[in-house]
């Protein structure tokens, strides 16, 4: 398989990092800030045996809520949305088919798809155009017998949200060649400016939705995923599930139900509140150095453009010494950029970009 670069290059420096800036998520929350006594209580009385290989009913109706004209018979649920992106990525492109990925993405579904030997065309998100699709890349990739499209909204690395037009134009463009579309949402819930972000479920009949607790609820230890999507295709991905992880874990089951029945808006109102109280920090940084930047619309992640002659892994291995763990543009396919994350304590942050701005300095002066 290709070598996960981001996900190999957090684990191998987040933990003794002093400013981990590479977190995509918002700050974790500890269960003691989240259960109350009664639900510590119904929680330790689960019993630890197999959890129903697809989610409870319960579990599945909870998540279902979360969208439009969606039962627990559209839900599989999963552990993390790393789990529900290898069961779509599976589930609709066989070995050999042709692809699309949209670019810059979290780079999950191109991996498996190289792997299963797709023919993956990259479909790039255009900057100038507030990393929006150009109409007429979606027509010129989508093309007859494309099997499934893959992409991130809101995305990941630049926190854009595809508008309307865009979402159109993809769906059009997928119905015209009657592909699959793969939306990983998993960063929906945590907006910095408007509304819920538009999921794709409703919109278009072949999507399979993904998402999961980990970013904008602040829970990626639980390892609660899902995907959503029409009956039969879930029934199919469900008997893939069967080969990787059977079932989700017991206790996550059971407090990611309480979360998203009792706790789902407290959780985005929590996230929302971190964002916007960090993004300033943030703004203030970009506008006091070189870099360039479409601002986030959701996430708790930018994508920073730099102006020097310089590989970003250079950039991301100088920032490290100086203790500031960030994300190379290049381990998104996309050079000439750094990922930043803005969805940790404050603090950690502020210091972190301190770090950053005298080391810009640095490579200013040559
Ligand atoms: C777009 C996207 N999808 C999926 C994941 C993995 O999610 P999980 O931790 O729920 O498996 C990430 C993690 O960074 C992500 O950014």
């Amino acid at each position: 398989m290709p070598r996960f670069e981001m996900e190999r290059w957090q684990s191998t420096y987040e933990r003794g990092v002093k400013f981990n800036l590479s977190e995509s998520g918002i700050e974790p929350i500890t269960l003691r800030e989240l259960l109350d006594e009664e639900e510590v209580r119904t929680i330790l009385k689960v019993p630890l045996g197999y959890a129903e290989t697809r989610g409870s009913e319960h579990l599945r109706s909870a998540i279902a809520s979360l969208y439009e004209d969606c039962g627990p018979e559209n839900i599989l649920a999963t552990t993390g949305t790393s789990e529900a992106n290898f069961l779509a990525a599976l589930g609709t492109m066989g070995r050999g088919s042709r692809v699309v990925t949209i670019l810059p993405n979290y780079m999950q579904v191109w991996g498996i798809a190289r792997f299963l030997g797709c023919d993956v065309e990259e479909l790039r998100l255009r900057e100038e155009a507030g990393w929006q699709p150009a109409e007429e890349d979606v027509k010129g990739s989508v093309r007859p017998g494309t099997r499934a499209i893959a992409l991130s909204n809101p995305n990941n690395p630049t926190g854009a949200r595809l508008t309307e037009e865009s979402r159109r134009a993809i769906n059009d463009a997928a119905s015209e060649a009657n592909a699959w579309i793969i939306s990983d949402e998993v960063y929906r819930g945590a907006e910095r400016k408007g509304d819920l972000s538009p999921t794709l479920w409703g919109e278009y009949e072949n999507v399979l939705v993904t998402s999961g607790l980990s970013k904008a609820f602040g829970l990626p230890g639980l390892r609660l995923g899902w995907i959503c999507g029409p009956r039969d295709m879930i029934e199919e991905l469900w008997a893939i599930h069967d080969y990787t992880t059977i079932a989700i874990n017991k206790i996550t089951e059971a407090i990611g139900a309480l979360v998203l029945a009792r706790w789902r808006e407290k959780l985005w109102a929590r996230g929302r509140e971190i964002i916007r109280r960090n993004f300033p920090l943030l703004r203030d940084f970009v506008e006091q150095t070189d870099l360039a930047w479409v601002p986030p619309e959701a996430g708790a992640i930018a994508f920073l453009r730099y102006p020097w002659e310089m590989p970003s892994i250079e950039l991301a291995t100088r920032a490290l010494q100086r203790d500031v763990l960030l994300v190379p543009g290049s381990q998104f396919r996309e050079e000439g950029y750094l990922r930043v994350g803005f969805g940790m304590d404050s603090e950690v942050l502020e210091r972190g970009l301190a770090r950053l701005e005298s080391l810009f300095e640095e490579v200013d002066a040559g």
